[in-house]
């Protein structure tokens, strides 16, 4: 299932493999469905989430996907539910409407399970795959713009963007010459040639993954506005939970998980104290939600090795407070624009300007990302010889 780097992993011969729902443990251990209570799964897929939600005794699923053929899949499952399951097409940065189109308030949990799944992934005429050849598609909704129009179209500096912030390709500038030299004697339809162009002009190193895989992912990425829809949805799901409900988002890819996590940081107060307002600064909103526990949740082990696909999951959690929600603010919003270009369309099809702070946002979250990653293997490493590693920034209680 899932994005990131892992998506090819796991095909099964002679067809699509069944979706293996992602920390489903965790996302239950999280949610803490109970009975009678109401649910909105926004990211349907194979029906993991919607079917362990409908296995606590009288609970009432709303479950999204924009892919009509998830849609399609779940009429079994929505029949086998008996009234206690809505399944509807649509992307989950409307699902607050749907939700109210459907007169269903105060949500117990929202769930989200960002990316795509092992269906779309290994159906080769989804035009995901870049070992499967077919057509240079990607749109989960099979409307708009499809990868091909992207890559045929767009100007050499902005497709080098998209790979660069979407893939985190460091081979960006290179691919994108390809392409625009190669599209010149004929368009791109397939991708089997777009997988090929790219592996020759940014050719795997013995051991490492598929060269296409990042410029795949952020193509994908781009086609579908997914971090923009991201951003959409949070607000969205803000809006649709009752006071003492349950937020769980669980992402696969960094700049994904970057948005969840700001946004629960910033909903839940943290970074903000009050002494730290400047003089005659109104004082921020109330917390719309509490963050708890050691975040993000991963998988295990065993997941892992059970689900290559797994290893990328991170899962974020909230509680939602009584105060008003507050919708989509800017600093959520503009963490889902793509640095450095000037129009694609995010969210509700706002324009997006050039942000060079927000350059520097990124550069420094991974820097911090590499710091946290080093401290940690510290950690372990002084842990498992019976020592203790604590820096003048952690929390000394939970050593
Ligand atoms: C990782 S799969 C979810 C798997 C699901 N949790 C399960 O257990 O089977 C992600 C699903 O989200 C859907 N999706 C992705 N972005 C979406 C969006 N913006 N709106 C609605 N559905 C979306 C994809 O079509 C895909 O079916």
């Amino acid at each position: 299932m899932i994005s990131g780097r892992g998506d090819e992993l796991s095909r099964a011969a002679g067809g699509p493999a069944r979706h293996v729902p992602v920390l489903r443990a965790e996302v239950l251990r999280v949610l803490r469905p109970r009975a009678g209570g109401l649910y909105l799964d926004a990211t349907f897929g194979a029906g993991g989430y919607t079917e362990a939600l409908l296995e606590i005794p009288q609970t009432r699923v709303l479950a999204l996907d924009r892919d009509p053929v998830a849609i399609a899949a779940g009429a079994e499952l929505v029949h086998r539910a008996e009234g206690r399951l809505s399944l509807v097409q649509a992307r989950f940065g409307r699902l607050d409407a749907v939700a109210d189109e459907l007169g269903l308030h105060d949500f117990d949990g929202v769930v989200l399970d960002v990316g795509v799944s092992s269906m779309q992934i290994d159906t080769a005429s989804r035009g995901f795959s870049f070992s499967q050849d077919g057509p240079l598609d990607m749109r989960m909704d099979c409307t708009g713009p499809s990868a091909a129009d992207l890559v045929n179209s767009e100007p050499e500096d902005a497709l080098a963007d998209i790979f660069f912030h979407y893939g985190e390709e460091r081979a960006s500038r290179r691919i994108a010459r390809a392409i625009v030299h190669e599209r010149a004697e004929a368009p791109f339809t397939t991708t089997a040639r777009l997988a090929a162009t790219i592996a020759r002009v940014a050719p795997a190193k013995p051991g490492a993954i598929h060269p296409a895989t990042r410029a795949f992912q952020a193509l994908r990425i781009a086609v579908n506005n997914e971090l923009g829809e991201l951003a959409v949805a949070l607000g969205a799901a803000e809006a649709v939970l009752t006071e003492g409900g349950r937020l769980a988002v669980v992402s696969f890819h960094s700049l994904e998980d970057r948005i969840v996590k700001q946004f629960l940081a910033a909903r839940s107060g943290r970074g903000r104290a009050p002494s730290r307002l400047l003089p005659g600064e109104p004082a921020p909103p109330q917390p719309t939600f509490v963050v708890v526990g050691k975040q993000p949740i991963v998988a295990t082990a065993a997941e892992v090795a059970e689900n290559p696909r797994a290893r990328s999951a991170k899962l974020r959690h909230g509680l939602r407070t009584g105060a008003p929600a507050r919708g989509l603010e800017d600093s959520t919003e503009r963490l889902a624009r793509l640095p450095a270009r000037a129009h694609i369309p995010i969210g509700r099809n706002r324009p997006i300007e050039t942000d060079r702070l927000q350059i520097e946002e990124l550069e420094q979250d991974r820097v911090d990302e590499v710091v946290h990653r080093f401290r940690d293997m510290l950690q372990s490493n002084f842990q498992r010889t019976g020592h203790r590693f604590a820096s003048r920034n952690c929390d000394k209680t939970r050593m």
